[in-house]
C-alpha cells in the first residue's frame, strides 16, 4: 500500500502553506488569486509558479472542521515532492497527513485502462508525526474500503475469511468454520440466512493479545450480498448491497490496528459471514430458528437477516463476560434514515460509555451519534408463533427496534455497544471517494485506548 509519503524529501521539494480563511495574498499574488478565482473559502488552493512556470509554492485554505480538503492535493498537484511549510496554528499536522494519505486511495483494479491522471505527488511527514499510528490507521482504512468495494462474487463469505486470514501475519489466530458445520458448532441463525446461496456461510473468529489483558470482543455483519431474501429488495436499494458487509470489514479493520500498535487488550473477533440469497433452500418468511441463545425467532422479513446473523454470534461473544463487546453493521436503511449516511448511531446497554465514544468521535473528526435504546419498543419485536419476530410490527423506528432485537442476545452484566452504520460514501468529496468506506473505525480505537488500556 502507498499513501505517496516521503521521509525526507530532496532539496527541490515544493512547500505547501496551509493558511485560513482570513489569509489576504499580498502583492504578486493578490493578482494570481484573482486570476485563479481563489477567494479564501475552506479547500481553495493556489499555486504560485516561478519565472520558469515551474511549481514554486501551494497556498490552501483549511480549517479546523475540515481537514479532509488538504486531501484533494494528492489527486490535484504534479508528480514531485511537496513538504509542509506553514501551518494555519487551529491545525493538528497528522489530521492533515491522514487527509492526504486517505485523498491517494482509488478503487482501480478493475479498469483496463490506467487512470487518465496517476497521483505520483508525495507529502514529506513532519518529525512531529507519529508514523507508526498513521501508516496503521490508513493501512486499516484503505483494507476496509478496498473489502467494501470488491464485487460480492469475489468477496463471498469465504473470501472474507480469506482477509481474515491475513491478521495471522501480525500474529493473530484465526479459526473458521464453514457451512453445516455451523450447525455442529450452534450457530442456527447465521446458518439460516446463509444457507440459500451457493456461497456457504461461514463464521470467522479471531483471537489475539494476552488473556490478563482486559477482553475486548467485536461482532460483525458480514452479509457479502443482500439481496433481501425471497422479499427481494427493489433495484436501486439492491445495487449497493456488496457493501452490506462492512460491519465485518469495520472490525477486522479495527482489529488490524489494535494488532498492529499493539494495543494491551485480549481481542477476540467474530464475524458471521452469509450471503443473503434467494433459492429453493433460502429462509422463507415465518421460519422459526431456534437460536443459539435458546430463544426462538420467526422470520418476519427476510431483508431483516443482519440482525439474524449476528445473534449467535453476540450469545457467544456475552458468554465469556469481556470488558466490552461491541457490534458494527450496516443494519438498518431506518438508520440512515435517522443520521444520513455519514453518521454512524451507537445504542447500547451503558449510556455513559455511548457518552464517551460520541466524544471519541468528536476528538477524532469521526463522528458517531448516541441514539435511545428504547425498552418500551420491545413490544413491536414480539413474534406471534416464537418469542421474537425478527421484523418490527409497525413502521416507526426500525434502528432501535434493531438494536433492541440484537440485545435480547446479549446479558446486563456485559457492556455493550451496537454501532449501525453505512460504510459507504454516496458522493466523492476530498479524502473521501465514492464507494467503501471506514465510518467511526479512528474513534473506536480511541475510545478503546483511552478508556480500556
Ligand atoms: N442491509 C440492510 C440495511 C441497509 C439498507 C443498510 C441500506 C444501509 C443502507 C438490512 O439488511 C435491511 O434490509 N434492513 C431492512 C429491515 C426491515 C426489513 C425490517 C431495512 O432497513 O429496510
Ligand atoms: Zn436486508
Ligand atoms: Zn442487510
Amino acid at each position: 500500500m502507498s499513501f505517496n509519503f516521503t521521509l525526507k524529501a530532496q532539496k527541490s521539494k515544493v512547500l505547501i502553506s496551509v493558511v485560513s480563511p482570513e489569509w489576504i495574498p499580498e502583492g504578486s499574488l493578490k493578482k494570481l488569486a484573482e486570476i485563479h478565482g481563489f477567494t479564501g473559502k475552506p479547500g481553495d488552493v493556489l499555486l504560485v509558479p516561478d519565472q520558469e512556470g515551474a511549481l514554486e509554492k501551494v497556498y490552501i485554505v483549511i480549517t479546523q472542521v475540515k481537514p479532509w480538503e488538504f486531501g484533494k492535493l494528492s489527486g490535484l498537484l504534479p508528480a514531485g515532492e511537496y513538504a509542509l511549510d506553514l501551518i494555519n496554528e487551529e491545525l493538528d499536522p497528522s489530521m492533515l497527513c491522514l487527509a492526504w494519505g486517505m485523498g491517494v486511495y482509488e478503487f482501480g483494479k478493475f479498469k483496463t485502462n490506467p487512470a487518465p491522471k496517476e497521483k505520483n505527488a508525495y507529502l514529506e511527514l513532519p518529525e512531529s508525526i507519529d508514523t507508526k499510528r498513521l501508516t496503521a490507521t490508513l493501512e486499516s482504512i484503505f483494507w476496509i474500503r478496498d473489502m467494501v468495494n470488491t464485487p460480492a462474487d469475489i468477496m463471498t463469505p469465504l473470501g472474507l475469511s480469506e482477509e481474515a486470514l491475513k491478521l495471522k501475519e501480525l500474529g493473530a489466530t484465526v479459526a473458521i468454520t464453514q457451512g453445516r458445520d455451523l450447525l455442529t458448532h450452534n450457530y442456527p441463525s447465521l446458518y439460516t440466512v446463509g444457507k440459500g446461496s451457493d456461497n456457504p456461510p461461514c463464521l470467522i473468529d479471531v483471537t489475539w493479545g494476552n488473556k490478563d489483558h482486559p477482553k475486548i470482543t467485536l461482532v460483525g455483519k458480514g452479509v457479502t450480498f443482500d439481496t433481501g431474501g425471497l422479499n427481494i429488495k427493489h433495484d436501486s436499494a439492491m445495487l449497493i448491497m456488496k457493501k452490506d458487509m462492512g460491519g465485518a470489514a469495520h472490525v477486522l479493520g479495527l482489529a488490524r490496528m489494535i494488532i498492529a500498535l499493539n494495543l494491551p487488550v485480549r481481542l477476540r473477533v467474530m464475524v458471521g459471514a452469509a450471503e443473503n440469497s434467494i433459492s429453493g433452500s433460502a429462509m422463507r418468511p415465518m421460519d422459526i430458528i431456534k437460536t443459539r441463545k435458546g430463544l426462538t425467532v420467526e422470520i418476519g422479513h427476510t431483508d431483516a437477516e443482519g440482525r439474524l446473523v449476528m445473534a449467535d454470534l453476540l450469545t457467544e461473544g456475552a458468554r465469556e463476560n469481556p470488558a466490552l463487546l461491541i457490534d458494527c453493521a450496516t443494519l438498518t436503511g431506518a438508520a440512515r434514515i435517522a443520521l444520513g449516511p455519514n453518521v454512524p448511531g451507537i445504542f447500547t446497554n451503558r449510556p455513559d460509555l455511548g457518552q464517551k465514544l460520541a466524544q471519541s468521535g468528536c476528538a477524532q473528526q469521526d463522528p458517531l451519534w448516541l441514539m435511545p435504546l428504547w425498552q418500551d419498543y420491545g413490544y413491536m419485536i414480539k413474534g406471534k408463533t416464537a418469542d421474537l419476530n425478527n421484523d418490527s410490527s409497525t413502521s416507526y423506528g426500525g434502528a432501535i427496534t434493531a438494536a433492541l432485537f440484537l440485545e435480547n442476545f446479549v446479558t446486563k452484566e456485559t457492556p455493550w455497544m451496537h454501532i449501525d452504520m453505512m460504510c459507504w460514501n454516496i458522493r466523492s468529496t476530498p479524502s473521501k471517494p465514492e464507494g467503501g468506506e471506514a465510518m467511526g473505525l479512528r474513534a473506536l480505537f480511541h475510545f478503546i485506548e483511552t478508556h480500556f488500556c
